[in-house]
């Protein structure tokens, strides 16, 4: 089987996008079910636009600056990711538990095996902590949620009761770049083993997790005016944080010292981020992989990844797709 069958071979297809295997499907395909609060905040997003960047500043936020929780409680548990479906079995609910136990006696080189790790990080996270829709029960309000779901198969709940929304997207070659290197971090399902040129293939094709960029962003794009939604990109965000967390705050209604403002862009630099295990993942499970989660952080890095041929091909594609939106980006 080649790389991208055994990719393709981890998914499942709905309404023509695909999903990784072990996601809920219910929530996709039956989005009324997922219980929305009135004061629920979502962050959404097509993969790698800096949806992690933008939950540390959202939650930041709506805590008015106070930096306890977002330190000490990873992203993935204070956020949880809707259509996610990390249910632990029984069994290995206790195998963690006994790990938990003989860490202090146990030879380092197990401990510091990848699977090891991954097992006591979900340790860390609280076990029975599936991270999508039981999780969301457990959170106090207001709860901020995160997904990657296109508007079509979004929680109608959220839409009707007018939860507010922010959605990030990132111009489309370096979502790519970001997306091969997510795939390969080295844990399942982000095991992809093959080269940039095998997984652009896929990407050019929308053989990836939640299907065309373009379909995602274009369609989110057409709701951008919808009194709910705030709708952002990247690309600013890096050129502007500080005007960004203050558009965020205005959407939000939540009014912000300046010196607060500038201490949630501190503390969501890049360079802070990078550092901090409750959001960097590469840091728990995956130190030693060439692959990184908060890796450059920068806009631009697909010219060291798309070819001449590849990049004529997509410039294509991005014309036809784009026509006409209004949308645009900078890269
Ligand atoms: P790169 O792989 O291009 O570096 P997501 O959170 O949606 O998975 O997006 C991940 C991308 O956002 C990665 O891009 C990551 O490095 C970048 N990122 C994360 N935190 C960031 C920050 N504080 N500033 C800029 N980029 C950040």
């Amino acid at each position: 089987m080649t790389e991208n069958a055994r990719f393709l071979a981890g998914t499942f297809e709905h309404d023509g996008v695909i999903y990784p295997k072990d996601f809920n499907r219910s929530v996709i395909e039956r989005p009324e079910i997922v219980n929305c609060r009135e004061d629920d905040v979502f962050v959404a997003s097509y993969p790698k636009a800096g949806t992690t960047w933008m939950i540390e500043i959202v939650s930041l936020i709506m805590n008015e600056g106070n930096t306890e929780i977002n330190s000490s409680t990873p992203q993935l548990v204070r956020t949880p990711m809707i259509e996610s479906n990390l249910e632990l079995p029984f069994r290995l609910r206790w195998t963690i538990h006994l790990l938990k136990f003989l860490e202090p006696i146990l030879p380092k080189f197990i401990i510091q095996s990848r699977s090891i790790k991954m097992l006591l990080l979900l340790e860390k996270t609280g076990l029975e902590a599936a991270i999508g829709l039981k999780q969301m029960e457990k959170i106090p309000s207001p709860r901020l949620l995160k997904c990657h779901l296109p508007y079509q198969v979004f929680p109608s709940q959220a839409i009707e009761k007018k939860c507010k929304i922010v959605y990030v997207a990132r111009n489309p070659k370096d979502t790519g770049v970001s997306y091969f290197h997510h795939c390969s971090l080295g844990f399942p399902p982000m095991d992809y083993k093959g080269s940039w040129n095998d997984f652009y293939q896929l990407y050019v094709n929308d053989k990836v997790w939640y299907g065309s960029w373009f379909d995602h962003v274009l369609t989110w794009w057409q709701h951008r005016d919808d009194e709910n939604i705030l709708f952002l990109k990247y690309e600013d965000m890096k050129k502007d944080p500080k005007g960004t967390v203050k558009s965020i705050a205005v959407f939000l209604d939540i009014s912000l010292r300046d010196d607060t403002i500038d201490n949630i862009v501190e503390f969501c630099s890049f360079k802070k981020m990078r550092k901090s295990e409750t959001v960097n993942i590469s840091l728990v499970v995956g130190e030693k992989n060439k692959h990184q989660f908060i890796r450059k952080g920068v806009v631009g890095d697909w010219m060291n990844f798309f070819t001449v041929a590849q990049n004529k091909e997509y410039e294509k594609i991005y014309e036809e797709r784009m026509k006409g939106s209004g949308l645009d980006f900078e890269w």
